[in-house]
């Protein structure tokens, strides 16, 4: 509990100057925090959000003519998140009554933007093929919806579900599979830019990579391991991944651009800061900068400078990586000129290197005794200011949408007389708030934050039982119950200031 302590200390110097409205003020009272919110033009326009992605909470499986994703085959046909355990219900927001109760509770809570994602194969059950005019017309209604509660869309059009005749042919390995999403990205632009004007183009490419390779574990019939930054064998794999991803997010911008569309269009990006535990030693200290190469500097300095971190390459080269074609692709994806950065921020992670590793790159992620950690990792609202920093100042502070932040707790969302009481989750919020106001104040240009997620929902290979909602669902009645962090965040989206005495 130290390091929450210590969260918590922090969140209490925020004074009512920071840009965005809402203030997190000291537990004790302190009087510099205490008067009501600056309302200059940022802060009237900041986006208070939540986020949620196609997969996680929409069931409805094949309704409307939906082609199958690759997520329908792990959870259905190989039971890779345990027997049963489906995203054919999920929290059932495809249903056009259930969705709108959502957005009313979501409208009540103060949020003014919500960050979703449309299904490429409910778009394209092909893939590639003919466009499901019945899945355009669910998702334009649904946009009007949102913004008839004043509640303004980020659209995001790739958070993992692959549609599965695409993933069997290589996913993003293939090449081609830049041509599929330009084609898909087309598609999506020319029906809904009358409606949206903010995107997301694809979802972390890095926790994608990770999740398919734990899929392929389980497939191969072992428990498997997660591990965010991809180990020695998985590099090349990795890296070529991470390359066609953004490559094909390069082509729809340029797609977009040339069609004259009005719009912002980014990436969102998970960013972890490194860290070394104490008494690490230089190698260990060589793996946490590589690991930070993989991770952070391999998107960012493609994205801000055009070309791959030498020090990357250079591992993945020795690994036997054909990087013939990266330093072109990098200057294409710098010459892409996203309009943002969107930063899903989590943990830090701690990073040696692995005992007895082969020689070149090896790294492996740990906890260190004592440090405390949610279930995405070390807790460390300390390093969301850093990683802000660093971005200011060593890639030209460009504009930035917190697109996830948030975090689940083992046994925190039992509902106990009608009420959940979820004081981990809800200091986690306030206290990244906190730092992210910090950064503004410090100038940097964020212009939104979207908490993961507004709702509990379906956590991937994990199931049902990583809960990290604002708002408790009943998975067999599908009951909602806003948490306690949802009745404190919307306290301060309406630009009340809360103490993390509040989230008690
Ligand atoms: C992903 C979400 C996921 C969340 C919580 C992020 O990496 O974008 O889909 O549910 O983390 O683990």
């Amino acid at each position: 509990m130290n390091t929450s302590l210590a969260a918590v200390a922090a969140a209490m110097t925020i004074s009512a100057s920071a840009l965005a409205p809402g203030t997190v003020r000291a537990a004790d009272g302190d009087p510099a925090s205490t008067t009501a919110t600056s309302r200059s033009q940022a802060a009237e326009d900041f986006r208070w959000g939540a986020a949620s992605a196609a997969y996680q909470v929409e069931g409805a499986p094949s309704a409307d003519g939906k082609g199958r994703s690759v997520w329908d085959h792990y959870l259905d046909d190989r039971s890779l998140a345990g027997p049963g355990v489906s995203g054919a219900v999920a929290i059932n927001f495809y249903d056009r009554a259930q969705y709108l109760q959502d957005i009313a509770l979501m409208k009540r809570l103060g949020i003014n933007s919500y960050r979703f994602s449309i299904s490429w194969p409910r778009i394209l059950p092909d893939g590639q093929g003919p466009v499901n005019p019945a899945a355009i017309a669910h998702y334009r209604q649904f946009i009007a919806d949102l913004k008839a509660a004043d509640i303004q869309p980020m659209l995001t059009l790739y958070h993992w579900d692959m549609p599965l005749a695409l993933a069997e042919a290589g996913g993003w390995e293939n090449r081609d599979s830049i041509a599929w999403f330009k084609r898909y990205a087309e598609v999506v632009f020319a029906n809904f830019s009358d409606q949206v004007d903010l995107y997301v183009l694809v979802n972390e490419p890095l926790v994608e990579f990770g999740m398919k390779h734990l899929a392929e574990q389980r497939m191969a019939g072992e428990p498997g391991v997660f591990a965010i930054v991809p180990d020695g064998p998985q590099l090349t794999r990795a890296l070529t991944t991470f390359n066609h991803v953004m490559l094909a997010s390069a082509a729809a911008k340029a797609s977009f651009d040339a069609q004259g569309r009005q719009g912002r269009l980014g990436v969102a990006l998970p960013l972890f800061p490194v860290l070394n535990a104490e008494g690490a030693t230089p190698d260990d200290q060589a793996s946490a900068a590589l690991a930070d190469g993989v991770m952070n500097r391999w998107f960012l300095d493609a994205i801000y400078n055009g070309r791959y971190p030498e020090d990357v390459v250079a591992a993945a080269r020795d690994k036997g990586a054909d990087t013939t074609s990266w330093a072109a692709d990098a200057r294409t994806i710098g010459e892409a000129g996203f309009d943002y950065l969107g930063i899903n921020f989590y943990s830090a992670l701690y990073i040696r290197r692995p005992a007895q590793a082969p020689s070149g790159y090896a790294v492996e992620m740990f906890t260190p005794e004592g440090v405390y950690t949610a279930l995405n990792g070390p807790v460390r609202p300390d390093q969301f200011k850093a990683l802000f920093d660093r971005i200011r100042t060593d890639y030209g502070n460009p504009t930035i949408f917190v697109t996830e932040n948030g975090a689940g707790f083992p046994n925190e969302d039992t509902l106990i007389d009608g009420a959940v009481v979820d004081t981990r989750r809800c200091r986690y919020i306030l206290d990244h708030v906190s730092a992210m106001q910090a950064a503004i104040r410090d100038g940097s240009d964020v212009q939104g934050y979207h908490v993961w997620s507004s709702h509990d929902n379906l956590e991937w290979l994990f199931g049902y039982g990583s809960r990290f909602g604002m708002i408790h669902v009943d998975f067999d009645t599908q009951v909602r119950t806003p948490k306690r962090s949802a009745e404190v965040y919307g306290r301060l989206i309406r630009g009340e200031a809360v103490t993390a005495a509040d989230c008690e």
